[in-house]
């Protein structure tokens, strides 16, 4: 058997303890299945004296995550800080000058600096791997580089960010509001320190942004993406979602077309029929598309402990193995610049208006949806007792433009209140 793997973990909340745990309780698996023995070297957290739930003293202690990285008996740097500069960049850039490979859960500190942090780790001869940044215990990483290989992507989309999908499914269930459900899932520990990553989609950007270079071999764009985050849903938008029987869903959709790369992260309807329309509480789910292959469907647990740490481990046995991938499934400088698009494929859309409840506002609306050429296929008006009233519109399939110059006019109707909130019905 070859010399034991040496790892160096700089990060010990949920996921730094989940490696831990799967490291000790499974070593004999491990080494069995990769051919090596993988131990941990040294540790680094914030707090030494924090407990943690499982013992670390027979590892070496760091203070520091750069030091962390640069020790002579480290393999491999695990990184398992997150945020998207500072500390976890730091230290993953000392790793990789000081020759180690690189596995991390940042899907963030990859968002932003992955294309620089592919060519750094290229040039050094060290290989930076990340499963666990996407969709947590589900290997869609290993799905695209290695399973679909043989395949033109054609699109990915999917439900990555479990605590919006949580939010939803259950303003559903329990008929809460979305003030109500936040709080709730704040209060379970289910949101980002900065909530805004989860609610605000960020967080699911930064995934469909990896996913995107992986499938199409383009650079990571994820100031490119376009995104909405699920914070103006409300109760009364998924009652009439599932009146008409659908649910809503942050879905993000990715596809590269003869106009560039089109990557949206938003809250969209899809058929409550759909495998995505039935996803519940904090699982996720990602389709593939590939000419070769059609559709594959991946669903799993999106985040948590054991499922996160057991993508780093894929990682890690990858490396025991000798299996040395490319970042994002080919080299780093053939990756292209991606052109961004806005998407151009029409749908029909969902729209929610607060019009002023007086004679001739309803045709005042309808005429601007009429004039950019948007046809409405049903309307409802909601029982109220303000003089201003909410009204739920059902477009006919229209393409975002017509529609974005619709939503410009109302303004000028004089009898719209507020910004109207706008969702793709996503046929799937
Ligand atoms: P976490 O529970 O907040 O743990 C973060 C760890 O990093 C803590 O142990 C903390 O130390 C340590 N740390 C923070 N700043 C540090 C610094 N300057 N120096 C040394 N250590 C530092 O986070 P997590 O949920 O495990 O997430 C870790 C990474 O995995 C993130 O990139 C996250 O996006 C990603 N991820 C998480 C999940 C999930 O389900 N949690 C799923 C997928 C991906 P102390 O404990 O001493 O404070
Ligand atoms: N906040 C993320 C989620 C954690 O809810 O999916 C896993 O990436």
């Amino acid at each position: 058997m070859s010399d034991p793997l040496r790892l160096g973990i700089a990060g010990l909340g949920t996921v730094g303890i989940g490696v831990v745990k799967i490291i000790r309780q499974k070593a004999a698996l491990l080494s069995a299945r990769t051919g090596r023995e993988i131990v941990i070297s040294a540790v680094s957290a914030r707090s030494k004296d924090k407990d943690r739930g499982v013992s670390l003293s027979g590892y070496a202690w760091e203070d520091d995550p750069v030091a962390l990285a640069q020790r002579d008996d480290v393999d491999i740097f695990v990184e398992l800080m997150g945020g998207d500069e500072g500390p976890a960049k730091d230290a993953t850039e000392a790793a990789i000058n000081a020759g180690k490979d690189v596995v991390t859960a940042n899907k963030a500190m990859l968002a932003h600096h992955g294309q620089a942090l592919a060519e750094q780790a290229e040039a050094a001869g060290v290989v930076l791997r990340f499963e666990a940044a996407i969709a947590g215990g589900i290997p869609v990483v290993k799905a695209l580089t290695e399973g679909l290989a043989g395949n033109e992507m054609t699109r990915v989309m999917g439900v990555m960010n479990g605590s919006c999908n949580y939010i939803l499914t259950r303003m559903e269930s329990a008929g809460l509001t979305y003030a109500e459900v936040f709080a709730e899932a704040d209060g379970l520990g289910y949101l980002e320190a900065d909530p805004q990553l989860d609610v605000g989609g960020i967080d699911a950007a930064h995934k469909l942004a990896l996913l995107s270079s992986i499938a199409f071999g383009t650079q990571v764009a994820f100031g490119a993406v376009e995104l909405e985050g699920i914070e103006r849903v409300t109760i009364e938008d998924i009652r009439q979602a599932a009146d008409m029987g659908f649910r809503i869903k942050l879905l993000g959709v990715t596809q590269l077309t003869a106009r560039g790369l089109e990557q949206r992260m938003s809250p969209c309807l899809v058929p409550a029929s759909s495998p995505l329309g039935q996803l519940e509480g904090g699982t996720n789910m990602v389709v593939l598309e590939g000419d070769a292959v059609g559709q594959v469907v991946l669903r799993g647990p999106g985040a948590g402990e054991g499922p996160t740490a057991s993508a780093v481990l894929s990682d890690i046995a990858d490396i025991a193995r000798g299996t040395r991938l490319s970042t994002f499934g080919q080299p780093a400088s053939t990756l292209t610049k991606p052109t961004p698009a806005q998407s151009a494929i029409p749908a029909p859309y969902y729209l929610r208006l607060t019009l002023q409840d007086k004679p001739g506002a309803l045709a005042k609306v309808a005429t601007a949806l009429g004039d950019a050429g948007v046809s409405i296929d049903r309307m409802r008006q909601y029982d109220h007792d303000e003089p201003m009233a909410p009204v739920l519109i059902v477009t006919h399939t229209t393409t975002r433009d017509a529609l974005d110059a619709a939503l410009a006019k109302l303004p000028d109707t004089g009898v719209v209140s507020g910004s109207p909130v706008a969702l793709r019905i996503e046929a799937l």
